[in-house]
């Protein structure tokens, strides 16, 4: 799909299903979250705005890290003022990746599986990722502006090193959705935070945690230890009993399911 197709065809879908949202698609551009910065001036309470790249040169993932984003994914970033409390960001996180969840099972009938607190898994492969950044308001109380960065693989097949702990749609189900009807149905599923209730989405994400009853490691700044996850509280943090018998709620941090 060349860029001109691509960014038309993207337009059309959401011109479809979405009033009240601007779009922008790029070609390529560095990543669509550094972008979304620039556009946090041209937000207002009605409007919220969208990025869509069909691929990244530099992109994001939590903790520093690098997103491999070539063709054939999708690149999108959500920006939006929401009306919530800084320290319930994690649930605008937890809402996305229930929201991509749910997308990815009405264009396949296969439902992800959520690694805490913001990746997408089918059996144990990542299939998508969520960056999720933001700013506070003049008060320090809510937000002067919230970026919810997607990545998911989509009819890409090519991970270099880390094709044995990645996957794609293309890859599960031998086809892939078009990406701009994919974008379209996830945007208008985002949009509808504003007026989500909590402990609804808070539910489904735990149903959807692929963690819960599994012995986990989880890495902090000082050192690693192991973990049996035991629950998803309603705040989106994450309870676990450690090796030793302790109870240890997480409210962010970096969680695997490979233990060596
Ligand atoms: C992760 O796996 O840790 C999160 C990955 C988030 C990737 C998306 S792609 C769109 C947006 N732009 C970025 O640079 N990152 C996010």
């Amino acid at each position: 799909m060349d860029k001109g197709n691509f960014e038309k065809r993207i337009t059309e879908a959401f011109s479809r299903k979405l009033t009240a949202v601007r779009v922008v698609v790029f070609d390529e551009v560095d990543s669509t979250n550094t972008e979304a910065k620039k556009y946090v001036d041209f937000l207002d309470s009605e409007t919220d705005i969208f990025l869509i790249a069909k691929s990244q040169s530099a992109g994001r993932g939590r903790l520093g890290r690098t997103f491999l984003s070539k063709d054939g994914g999708l690149y999108m970033s959500y920006l939006s003022r929401p009306c919530l409390p800084i320290q319930d960001a994690i649930k605008l996180t937890s809402f996305a990746a229930t929201a991509l969840c749910e997308t990815v099972f009405e264009f396949t009938g296969i439902m992800p599986k959520i690694k805490w607190v913001n990746d997408c898994f089918i059996d144990d492969k990542k299939l998508a990722g969520i960056l999720t950044e933001g700013e506070f308001d003049e008060s320090g109380v809510g937000f002067r502006y919230a970026v919810v960065g997607i990545g998911i693989n989509i009819a890409n097949v090519d991970f270099e090193e880390i094709s044995n702990i990645a996957t794609s749609i293309e890859a599960e189900i031998g086809a892939s959705p078009d990406i701009a009807e994919f974008s379209a149905a996830l945007a208008e599923k985002l949009i509808a935070f504003k007026t989500a209730d909590s402990n609804e989405y808070m539910k489904k994400y735990e149903q959807l945690s692929m963690l819960l009853g599994r012995r986990i490691k989880i890495t902090t700044p000082v050192g690693a230890y192991f973990a049996t996850a035991k629950k998803i509280e309603s705040n989106g943090s994450l309870t676990v009993i450690t090796d030793s018998g302790d109870t240890v709620n997480l409210i962010s941090g970096d969680v695997s399911i490979k233990l060596n």
